[in-house]
């Protein structure tokens, strides 16, 4: 099994562990850094100009003004953070009273090269006001850039996996549902003589695979499931990495197919064994299943038959790659979507993936990864409250012992954005893989600093 993905370590750079004495002002936060730690005055001091603190009052009222406009009108499904961004460069955002945040976020592990990446606007916009939607029943040629297009980003993606053709969707959830599918399709098709062939599905604890009713069939957290049974039935859910319990099952005939993601990241940050893959490889090899790997950023392009992905950058866009096999299960009105592989989407998807597959690009992800996470073990493994540091390449997890969303606010009052994951007690940063040593050194200070807020919280 051969697998390319972006955290192959190599060294870690002293850069971020500076031993210089300095005060910083901006966007009217002091912070002094002695000996590597930045010690705060931050939040608390105002160093506006009085011009700047009218306009940040300004931005305080209109930031209210979106809260309870939002509140008014949109169906209450997110329970946002009280912070109205308004705009980003990097790994930088900028809410509305001109604070300015280190987004260790990436709009949920997909914004790559982060916010207003140059030659990611250019492809937007440079497309945009050539060819931006047409209907698939139609071929199209994006001409704006030489090697743009959805017949150049599936060359490119089928070129750097096992896969030999894709499907392409608008996001994680549908590229799930095209999976379940084809994989239903490919049993029917592939054993025409067997009156029942394979419909059911296996997934595994801590699993999330989106909320559409196929998707979420196969997502274990219940509260995301009990509200609206019954989902898909004939699902499954085994333990993460046991391999005995999935070989029995699989060895059982009734399944389609297998739902894994090689990095579980809403589900706590737990990343799949080379041994726990390979052995479900094999067993639905022989069985005749089809192994579906899940993955958002990861990158672990890997042999199998069918891969959804949620591709790296900031506009909607899911696939799903299969092996020809698979494929020509599939016939025309088997499955579409109206907005799928749009001229503009994949112009900036191939802009991605221009930057992101360069070997340089992906040493320097592996490096970054390591050093945050050894940074992070250094730096917050004596707190009390702080467990295992896990994770690979920038896909990182701290867990708590107590609830995180605590630390979540305090840091976001610091000026720092991050996310939970697990059970909520699991820290999650996944910065843009633009992000630099130092600003990745910022956010352990800041994490360092905010981690007193947690004493007040209860254990789990
Ligand atoms: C592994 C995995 N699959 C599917 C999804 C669903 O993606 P979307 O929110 O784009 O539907 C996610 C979202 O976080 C995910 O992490």
């Amino acid at each position: 099994m051969s697998s390319i993905h972006l955290l192959l370590n190599t060294s870690i750079s002293p850069a971020a562990y500076n031993t210089r004495r300095s005060m910083k002002v901006e966007n009217g936060r002091i912070s002094v850094t002695s000996n590597g730690r930045r010690l705060v005055a931050r939040a608390t001091v105002d160093v506006r100009s009085p011009e700047s603190s009218s306009s940040a009052s300004a931005g305080k009222l209109r930031s209210a003004e979106v809260m309870e406009a939002e509140a008014r009108v949109l169906v209450g499904t997110y329970a946002r953070a009280p912070l109205v961004l308004s705009s980003g460069k990097g790994c930088k955002l900028y809410d509305l009273e001109g604070r300015e945040y280190l987004d260790m976020t990436a709009g949920i592990a997909v914004n790559a090269l982060g916010h207003g990446d140059p030659d990611w606007v250019r492809a937007v916009t440079e497309q945009a006001s050539v060819l931006t939607h047409v209907s698939n029943l139609y071929y199209s040629i994006p001409q704006v850039r030489k090697n743009s297009g959805f017949v150049e980003l599936a060359k490119r993606l089928n070129a750097c996996s096992f896969a030999d053709r894709v499907f392409f969707c608008n996001s994680g959830t549908e590229a799930n549902e095209a999976a379940i599918k084809f994989a239903r399709k490919h049993q029917r098709f592939s054993r025409p003589d067997v009156k029942q062939p394979p419909t059911e599905f296996i997934s595994f604890s801590n699993s999330f695979h989106g909320r559409t009713m196929g998707a979420l069939a196969l997502t274990s957290k219940e509260q995301y499931r009990t509200p609206f049974e019954p989902v898909m039935p004939g699902v499954t859910f085994l333990e993460y990495g046991n391999i005995q319990a999935a070989q029995e099952l699989i060895q059982s005939g009734k399944i389609a197919a297998v739902f894994v993601e090689p990095i579980q990241g809403e589900g706590g940050i737990y990343s799949a064994t080379k041994e726990f893959l390979q052995s479900l490889h094999s067993a639905c090899d022989d069985a005749g299943s089809l192994l579906v790997f899940d993955e958002v950023r990861s990158y672990l392009l890997q042999q199998k038959f069918i891969l959804c992905i949620l591709l790296l950058e900031s506009l909607p866009i899911g696939a799903v790659l299969l092996t020809e096999r698979v494929a020509a299960s599939i016939s025309y009105g088997d499955h579409g979507s109206t907005f799928a592989g749009g001229a503009l989407v994949c112009n900036a998807a191939n802009t991605v993936l221009d930057k992101i597959s360069q070997p340089e690009f992906l040493a320097s992800v592996s490096r970054k990864g390591k050093y945050f996470k050894e940074m992070l073990m250094q730096k917050l493994g004596g707190n009390p409250h702080v467990g295992e540091v896990r994770g690979m390449g920038l896909i990182i997890g701290i867990e708590l012992d107590v609830p995180a969303s605590p630390l979540v606010d305090a840091c976001r009052n610091s000026g720092l954005l991050i996310l939970t994951a697990g059970k909520g007690n699991v820290v999650r940063l996944v910065p843009p893989l633009v992000v630099s040593e130092q600003e990745l050194g910022l956010a352990a200070e800041i994490l360092l600093e905010c981690l007193p807020v947690l004493d007040k919280s209860k254990s789990n």
